[in-house]
């Protein structure tokens, strides 16, 4: 495995591939949510690439962009068992010039759910994915439906922009209770780990209810509201689209049901495609 964080070093690694390449974008602290979406791009292309860098442009002021986890050592070791050929590891100069162009994300659909309590952060997002999309020369790039929001909008920026990478949704990856995997997880202290599940199971209750029929999405989001009782504060419960359009009933084949919460320190996130 390669390992390099200077842009000249990456190119010329790329040189030496031939065939497909699967990029999977990270800001490292993997976990098993991340080794998924490694080993399917492992398994669906000749090479891999994957880069880990926490970008400071998608943390707004405030937020935990110093505290945020970082597991260097252990993440390197994980990618050269998963087979990974080059791991991108820029530096924040290297990514970043002082007063450059930016990419400005659409206004409504970044600006609702995860984009209205963070404005600003899906700009910087698309920004570095942008960057990073177009350094690692992908065919296919790995997403996890976790962060819906930014997978539907990293999807449309590559229609936008007329980009020539295929965007790959991944599943979402829970631990053996339910709860959703992310690097935040980790602030969970004691109690907070039980209360943590009732957003797993707020989205379990919503399905139920759409199986046995309901499509009101008032219903579906007051029950969702009860279970959530748990968390000490729920930020948003939404049903929307696939383009993130509100909607009044639930559409088979072409709903996300999204909740944000607040348990303890961490505010967590979950979803379900239906
Ligand atoms: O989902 C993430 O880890 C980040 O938002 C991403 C896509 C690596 C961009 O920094």
């Amino acid at each position: 495995m390669i390992i390099t964080g200077n842009i000249e070093a990456l190119q010329e690694a790329k040189k030496t591939l031939r065939g497909t390449i699967g990029f999977v974008p990270t800001m490292g602290a993997l976990h098993q949510g991340h080794l998924s979406l490694i080993q399917q791009a492992r398994k669906e292309n000749d090479h891999l690439i994957v880069s880990i860098f926490v970008n400071p442009t998608q943390f707004l002021e405030g937020e935990d962009l110093n505290a945020y986890p970082r597991k260097e050592a252990a993440d390197i070791k994980i990618c050269k068992l998963a087979g990974v050929d080059i791991l991108f590891m820029p530096a924040v100069e290297t990514m970043y010039e002082k007063d450059e162009l930016c990419i400005g994300a659409p206004a409504l659909r970044a600006y609702v759910l995860e984009g209205e309590k963070r404005p600003g952060h899906f700009d910087g997002m698309l920004q570095v994915v942008m960057k990073l999309l177009n350094l690692s020369s992908a065919n296919r790039a790995y997403f996890g439906k976790k962060d819906a929001q930014q997978l539907v909008l990293i999807s449309q920026m590559v229609k936008n922009y007329f980009m020539d990478v295929q965007i790959i949704p991944c599943d979402i990856i829970r631990d053996e209770n339910g709860l959703a995997l992310s690097s935040r997880n980790v602030y969970l202290q004691g109690e907070e780990k039980q209360r943590a599940l009732s957003l797993a199971r707020s989205l379990k209750r919503a399905t139920k209810l759409v199986m046995a029929g309901e499509e009101n999405v008032e219903v579906i989001r007051k029950e969702m509201l009860r279970v959530l009782e748990e968390t000490d504060e729920v930020e948003y419960v939404a049903i929307v689209d696939r383009e993130f359009n509100a909607l009044e009933r639930v559409e088979i084949g072409n709903t996300i049901i999204l909740v944000a919460a607040w348990v303890g320190k961490p505010r967590l996130i979950d979803n379900l495609w239906i």
